[in-house]
């Protein structure tokens, strides 16, 4: 063995609570998201609506906390009213973003009914873009206001006595994007989010807002169309949001080290936040809403011209891309006291954990196994990881550490559970103090390793899945931990006695 490891844990020395909306995830008008992804009629499992149990099944197990709708970059040219009364009185529309045609078969209403199925909650993004601050006002009030009025009412004759009560409102999306229908630049948007944002709180002061922060962090404008923008809508709002892809563009230490990337750029927009609140002198901290993230292999993008979900943006996902993400949300919760909503794109097919044949199965795509444990078991209170490890050069980033680690605990359970990817080519042994725990026992010890190349089809969809490691039975054995290279691990404990 190559490098020695340590990770000391103290459950005294937290970061912040892990809520359910870190492990949320988004689900787009495009590609086969919706349409042959979640909802089939025509498929010998699709329920009453048309929505396939087969994906509700796996949907479930992934835990999500919330469910962003309905994009997206499809979003800045979508009118919701589209989407709404009978199906058979609902038009086509082109939708500008993807180059597709909408039929409108689903909308609110529906996916609202899809997401209590699945046990999570929506966030909803308004059109900032060809849409107004009215139309986002009238869509609250269709929305979440009880009844009596013109749109309540609308939506009690749509069938929906009860009102959805959408909490989570996305007041746009990546508006600083010059691909974005009607994009702004920062004072405008500003301006124009400000305004949506009054009135939508002045139809629901219960909602939570997050306003649109950078695309990208490779986008030219950033971080400063963050500060100007927090500026306009600092005291109206209750996140920023923060959206980033990766793949792998030939370096492939430069993509293990993604996660590092990730943790700058979270730094960077909380810098943003709280210079903004010192001005304001305001006593509110401004949160985050990583709303959007994934490894997406963007330059073998191709759009398809205006065709019903055409099959697009369907990567095919590695376990070099599993162990990169699972990077990537030892970040997300090692930055849990300001990240409070995380949202994997997408949910389905397009760039997804789960996969879809039209008229056939689905499975798990490799990103699908590092999400669902950490979703199941990263729960309670992240810990502070103080880590020990060789460090590497990365041509993009200078030195990173060659590991990636988050830990939490959950009281309630008793369990503490610790995600670790090698990033490095050499296997590693992990020596673990955990300290103030006492005596623990492990649960288990999961690892996904091997062949960096492989990938999960429909015809060998259990190619890549995790693999128990035999943990020892003695509660106070602590032996080292070997970590192959390139590997990703969840470790998991639970207390003998109260620690
Ligand atoms: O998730 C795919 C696209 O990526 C979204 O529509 C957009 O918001 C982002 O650029």
């Amino acid at each position: 063995m190559n490098g020695k490891v340590h990770i000391m844990l103290d459950k005294d020395y937290t970061v912040g609570p892990i809520g359910s909306r870190l492990y949320s995830t988004f689900v787009e008008h495009l590609g086969r998201c919706i349409y042959g992804g979640i909802y089939e009629p025509g498929h010998p499992q699709a329920d009453a609506q048309g929505f396939r149990e087969d994906v509700r099944a796996l949907v479930k197990e992934l835990h999500f906390g919330a469910l962003r709708y309905p994009g997206g970059n499809f979003v800045s040219g979508y009118n919701w009213r589209d989407g709404i009364g009978p199906r058979a009185e609902r038009p086509v529309r082109l939708d500008y973003a993807w180059s597709s045609l909408e039929p409108n078969e689903i909308g609110i209403d529906e996916f609202s009914d899809y997401a209590k199925s699945v046990g999570s909650e929506v966030m909803y993004a308004v059109n900032m873009g060809t849409g107004t601050p009215q139309e986002a006002g009238y869509l609250v009030e269709y929305a979440n206001f009880p009844s009596g009025t013109f749109y309540s009412d609308l939506r009690i004759k749509n069938g929906h006595r009860d009102p959805h009560n959408i909490k989570l409102w996305c007041v746009g999306n990546e508006m600083d994007g010059a691909w974005q229908t009607c994009h702004l630049d920062a004072p405008d948007y500003g301006k124009k989010a400000l305004e949506a944002a009054k009135i939508m709180k002045w139809v629901d002061p219960s909602i939570e807002l997050a306003v649109c922060g950078s695309a990208s962090s490779w986008q030219p404008s950033y971080p400063e169309w963050d500060r100007v923008v927090l500026e306009y809508t600092y005291d109206k709002v209750d996140y920023i949001s923060l959206h980033r892809y990766y793949e792998n563009l030939g370096n492939e230490l430069d993509f293990l080290a993604s996660f590092h990337e990730m943790d700058g750029f979270i730094k960077t927009v909380a810098a943003a936040a709280d210079y903004v609140k010192a001005l304001k002198r305001s006593k509110r901290t401004m949160m985050l809403s990583f709303d959007e993230w994934n490894i997406w292999y963007q330059a073998k993008t191709r759009l398809k011209q205006w065709e019903f979900a055409p099959p697009i943006l369907e990567d095919n996902y590695s376990l070099l891309d599993a162990v990169v993400f699972g990077g990537l949300l030892c970040t997300l919760i090692n930055n849990a006291d300001r990240v409070r909503i995380a949202c994997l794109a997408q949910m389905v097919n397009v760039i997804a954990p789960i996969f879809t044949e039209t008229g056939g199965r689905a499975i798990r795509q490799t990103i699908f196994y590092p999400f669902a444990m950490a979703a199941q078991y990263c729960t309670g209170t992240a810990l502070k990881v103080f880590s020990k490890a060789p460090v590497l050069e990365s041509a993009a980033y200078g030195e990173v550490s060659s590991i990636a680690s988050a830990a939490a605990y959950d009281e309630g359970r008793g369990e503490l559970a610790i995600l670790c990817v090698n990033i490095s080519g050499e296997t590693q042994s992990l020596e673990l103090d955990l300290r103030s725990f006492g005596r623990v026992r492990w649960i288990e010890h999961r690892i996904m390793d091997g062949d960096l190349s492989a990938v999960n089809t429909f015809d060998a969809p259990d190619r890549v899945i995790p693999r128990s490691l035999a943990v020892p039975a003695d509660a106070l054995s602590m032996p080292e931990v070997p970590l192959p290279p390139k590997s990703f691990h969840l470790m998991r404990f639970k207390g003998e006695h109260p620690c």
